[in-house]
This record gives C-alpha cells, structure tokens and sequence, in this order.
C-alpha cells in the first residue's frame, strides 16, 4: 500500500523525498514503473529524460496531487498520504500555466500568499522582494495575461517562492526565460540549497543539469541512471578526448593504436579518448603536437548515449 511503511523503517530524515517501487498506470498506459529515488535535504536534484519518461507524473506525486497504484513515497518525512501536514513547506511549480490571467501580478502573488496565511507588512515585502528578483517589479499593476511566455515563467516562480518553502518542485521552470535571468534563477536556486532547502527539478537544458549535484536520468517511468553529472558521463563511457595538431596524423594514429590508445583522425586532427591521464605525459612525448586541447564529454552526449537503444 502506498506509503504504509512507518518513515521511521528509514533515515528518511535525511531526504527530503524517499520513494520506493512507485507504479502508476494510466489506463494501460504505465507511466511509473518501480521508481526509486532518494533526495536528500539540501541539494539540487535535476530529473533528465525524453518526453513522456514520467518526470512530471513523479513531481505530482510526491505533490501529493495524484494517487499511485503502489510503492512507498514519503515526502519531508511525512508518507504521502499525509502530505498536507507538509503542505505548507512545499512549492510547486507546474509545467503548465496555474496563474488567473485576469489578476494583476500583485493580485496573483497575494492569491498566493492568502493560501499561506501570509498577510500585512510582510506579505507586500516578500512580494516587492521576490518580483524584483525575477525583474518584474516595474510590471506589478499589468494584468498577468498580458506578459510576455517568459515574463510568466518569472511570475509563476515568484509565486511559488512566496512561502519560503523547503521543498521546491520545478517543472520546466526556465522555459523562455533569457539567458541572464537563467544565471540570476541558478544563483538563485544555489543559494537556497546552501540555505538548506531541497530542489527537484527537471529540465531539457542540458547546461543546467550540468549545475545540479545530482542528475537522475529517467526513462519508461523508472530511473536508468543517477549521478553527479560527472558520474553520469562516466557510467555511459564517456571520457574526455584529446585533440592533437601533428605533421603526420596517420601515421601518429598508427603509433599510439600499436600502445593500445584509443585514437582517431578527425578532420585531419589526430584524436586520442583519455581512459587514463596517466599515459598523457607519454602520448605527448611520442607525437610532438604544435598545438592540443583536451574537450570535456557534454552531458548531452551522455544523455543520448544513454538513450540509445531503448524505447520511451
Ligand atoms: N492524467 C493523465 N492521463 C493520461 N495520461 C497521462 C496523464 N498524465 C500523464 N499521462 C501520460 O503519462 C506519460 C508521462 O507523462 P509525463 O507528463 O509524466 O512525462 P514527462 O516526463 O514530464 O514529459 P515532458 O518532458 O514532455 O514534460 C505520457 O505518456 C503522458 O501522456
Ligand atoms: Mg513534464
């Protein structure tokens, strides 16, 4: 049954969010299928995965906004069929528009903030506050309607930060915002982790997850790989390649495959995959190069290695 188990049964604690074996169809349709994840406290948590994977049906899960068909899901150490009683720490960001188009942005965030119990002197600060840091303050009296696609990402975020919460819940939350409120909404997401609140949130950016702790990666509704961005490249066999500008690039290649060095000329550049940077210093010395730069495996690379070959 789902969350049965007693949270004491684990140091869940610890996690802002334990789930075990989760299942959930829709219809015949299985959307999760035997997730189990552990998020600790403190961190920032990216879920990765192709359209449709199940990434939006977890986060409303652990919302507490959808019944699953089974597996165990506490929530701030609450089990979730009791996660009203942690309600008030948690925000959640939808992947889909959830503000009225017909109230101003200040009416909106005080729709908010009434849903809080946040009222008075504090509640106008914490709005002033939180609309000047997604940069909307000048816009305070326009109707929410009207914005702009990325302007309403902005208010939907400051919406959902107006209660402080532990436990934030982003789907997609910088989709169409430019690229310097991006920075700015990172710093921000950072500084909140190092303050000690959790954040969950997906994204199909891959230089965004590259600033996560940790990445998840999940597909078919279950979690195929978890990792440190650095892990994850490393579980799908990725390693940094060496770029060599040589007088000879065959006849280079020829002499480091006979060491048993993984090379090959790309464009007239001889390549070389770092399995071990110990024998750096040796390739060097054998092929005198003019000029080298050492390219770092992508995220997004591992991310579709790690697709390869497998149904959604
Ligand atoms: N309420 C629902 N009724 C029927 N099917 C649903 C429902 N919610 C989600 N699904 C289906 O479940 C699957 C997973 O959807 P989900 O929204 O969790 O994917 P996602 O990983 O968030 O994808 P995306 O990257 O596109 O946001 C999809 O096939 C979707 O159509
Ligand atoms: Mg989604």
């Amino acid at each position: 049954m789902v969350g049965e188990e007693s949270p004491a049964a684990d140091p869940s604690q610890d996690y802002s969010i334990v789930a075990r074996g989760l299942l959930k169809s829709f219809g015949r349709l299985r959307v999760l299928n035997d997730l189990s994840v552990r998020i600790p406290r403190g961190t920032t948590y990216c879920l990765l995965g192709p359209n449709g994977s199940g990434k939006t049906t977890f986060i409303r899960a652990v919302a507490g906004l959808l019944r699953l068909d089974g597996g165990y899901l506490s929530v701030l150490g609450e089990p979730v069929h009791t996660v009203d009683r942690v309600y008030p720490r948690i925000g959640y960001m939808t992947q889909h528009k959830a503000l009225y188009p017909d109230l101003t942005l200040r009416e909106n965030m005080e729709f908010y903030a009434g849903l809080y119990g946040i009222e008075g002197g504090e509640r106008d600060e914490r709005i002033s506050e939180l609309l000047e840091m997604v940069d909307l303050a000048d816009h305070i009296d326009r109707i929410t309607g009207d914005l702009s696609g990325g302007m309403y990402q902005r208010l939907s975020l400051a919406c959902t930060l107006i209660h402080d919460p532990d436990l934030l819940l982003l789907d997609e939350p910088t989709v169409g915002v430019d690229p310097i409120l991006r920075e700015a909404f990172w710093r921000f997401f950072d500084g909140l982790a190092e303050g000690g609140a959790t954040i969950l949130i997906t994204t199909h950016l891959m230089d965004e997850a590259e600033r996560c702790k940790t990445v998840g990666y999940m597909r078919g509704g279950r979690m195929l790989a978890e990792g440190s961005p650095e892990e994850l490249k490393r579980l799908a066999g990725l390693r940094p390649i060496l770029r060599l500008w040589v007088k000879d690039p065959r006849a280079s290649a020829s002499s480091l495959a006979a060491e048993g060095l993984p090379v090959e000329v790309v464009g007239g550049v001889l390549q070389v995959r770092i399995e071990d940077t110990r024998r750096l210093k040796e390739i060097l010395e054998r092929v005198e190069p003019s000029d080298l730069r050492l390219v770092e495996p992508s995220l997004a690379a591992a991310f579709l290695r790690l697709s390869e070959g497998g149904s959604r």
